[in-house]
């Protein structure tokens, strides 16, 4: 079991995750409050724990009752924790994501490490010549294609049921890339105040998102080395705060690269489906395994209607394609795409005929994109051993970058300040989390060629030794770049 607490945290329990208070900085009860605020935003303590009596966290920490009375006061006054009637001290998580923002910036020819996404896969242009040979059979209709194409939304259909999702193509919708699909499934379920269960760290795009829709994050915590503890640590969260979404990626996730095991995510699956959550499994790196095979699909098991699987080419082919779609159950797969129709009508058509293409071809072009990550993954990863062996990198057996824990005393937002102005562009670690979490780690894809992560890595390397001697340097939340 992860260090998550059941329903209300014994003294001792919370006692021993804070640690001695007498190396908390600052004015004791600012340092405890700062700690616990920190514990919540990285899922350690899940939101909606209700924290012990102020008597006894007092007795457990050999500190005052007034001490403890300040900080959960603080934690309170900055929605860290909220007073339930009858259940004493509750956390909570704040409306908004304290992490820094998050803009896609311009391909401008510098070393990017700021990106997870690889170059076009060289499949692509052969797609788009076929699909401009097939407009003509099309142009004489008027273009507006409700759920998309019927040719590719047959080709995705055919693909789930082939890795063991049995899929009709009613059950489908083409939207304009993952992200796309994610944010209609967020605009057309999620009322502002709901909750959502999100794995900490994750996709920034998808926090964003979902905020942006008024949803209430709800962190639990991800490992990649031990990733099937999420599926106690969610069970948990979920009944504590009865979200009314989660947001998940089974394999390979953003950043960490954790993949859930098979009996994980059965598990997993069964215990949100009990439980009434409606899960986004965010499927962008699922078939970007590089060592091993593939696992049964998140939703095997459960009923359709349990989970909306998104999708897309962007990490197999090319970003740039915009092509995405989701599954789910037919009825809310058709008022998915009725909210579709709603806002934009369509998806662009020759986009479409270029994906029914390429998600026909899809095994061969994996076959090479998973070759190219493979190689380039090794070759990162040996440097970073070679020349920051004190950086701890988990090895992930798929998807598009390492996770870095930093050692003590250096920040990640001071390495990405630091690193632009010489030329690499990097997302910093609180891109990826709610609140002020994973400054203590940084992202590294592995999607450019190998020169570029060399060079990445000697820039890094002195910088990270300079930094280090000036930790404490206070940093400006920056805009980070974060696909
Ligand atoms: C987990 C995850 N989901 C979705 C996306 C966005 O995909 P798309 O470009 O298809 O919108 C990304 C991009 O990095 C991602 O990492």
């Amino acid at each position: 079991m992860p260090p998550g607490l059941d329903q209300s945290t014994p003294a001792h329990e919370l006692a021993a995750l804070v640690g001695p208070v007498d190396a908390l900085s600052g004015p004791r009860y600012a340092g405890l409050a700062r700690r616990i605020r920190d514990l919540v935003s990285a899922g350690q303590l899940p939101v909606g724990t209700r924290l012990p009596a102020e008597r006894d966290l007092a007795a457990a920490l050999t500190t005052s009752r007034v001490t403890i009375a300040s900080a959960y006061r603080v934690l309170r006054e900055e929605g860290w924790a909220r007073t339930r009637h009858g259940s004493g001290t509750v956390t909570d998580a704040p409306g908004t994501a304290a992490g820094p923002g998050w803009f896609p910036h311009t391909d401008d020819g510098r070393a990017d490490l700021g990106h997870a996404a690889p170059a076009a896969a060289p499949q692509l242009a052969g797609a788009y010549a076929s699909a401009l040979a097939q407009l003509p059979a099309l142009t004489g209709g008027h273009g507006y294609f409700h759920n998309g194409l019927p040719e590719l939304r047959t080709a995705i259909a055919e693909r789930f049921t082939g890795r063991g999702l049995p899929t009709d193509p009613d059950q489908v919708v083409v939207t304009a890339g993952v992200g796309d699909a994610t944010s209609l499934i967020t605009e057309a379920l999620l009322e502002p105040g709901d909750r959502v269960l999100v794995t900490h760290p994750t996709y920034p795009g998808a926090l964003r998102m979902l905020e942006g829709a008024g949803g209430r994050l709800v962190p639990v915590a991800v490992d990649a080395a031990r990733p099937d503890d999420l599926v106690e640590a969610a069970h948990l969260a979920a009944r504590q705060s009865a979200p009314r979404l989660a947001y998940l990626e089974p394999d390979f996730a953003n950043p960490t690269g954790a993949r859930l095991s098979a009996s994980g995510r059965r598990r997993l699956a069964a215990t949100l489906w009990q439980q009434g959550v409606l899960t986004v499994v965010d499927e962008v790196s699922a078939e970007l395994h590089l060592d091993g095979g593939p696992l049964p699909p998140y939703g095997a098991g459960v009923p359709d209607a349990a989970t909306v699987t998104v999708g897309g080419l962007s990490k197999a082919v090319w970003g740039g394609l915009r092509i995405g779609w989701l599954r789910t159950d037919p009825a809310l797969a058709a008022r998915l795409g009725t909210a579709l129709v709603r806002r934009q009508l369509t998806v662009g058509v020759l986009d479409q005929l270029a994906a029914t293409v390429l998600v026909r071809d899809l095994d061969v072009v994996l076959e090479g994109r998973r070759q190219e990550l493979r190689d380039r993954r090794d070759v990162l990863l040996a440097e970073l051993a070679a020349r920051l062996p004190d950086w701890q990198v988990h090895t992930p057996a798929g998807g598009l970058s390492l996770w870095c824990r930093l050692p003590a005393g250096l920040s990640s937002a001071a390495l990405t300040a630091a690193a632009a102005p010489r030329g690499l562009l990097l997302a910093e670690g609180r891109a990826f989390g709610t609140g002020h979490a994973f400054d203590d780690h940084i992202r590294l894809p592995f999607t450019r060629p190998a020169a570029d992560l060399r060079a990445a890595v000697e820039v890094l390397a002195p910088l990270a030794g300079s930094l280090r001697t000036d930790a404490d340097r206070a940093v400006p939340v920056g805009a980070a770049t974060v696909v």
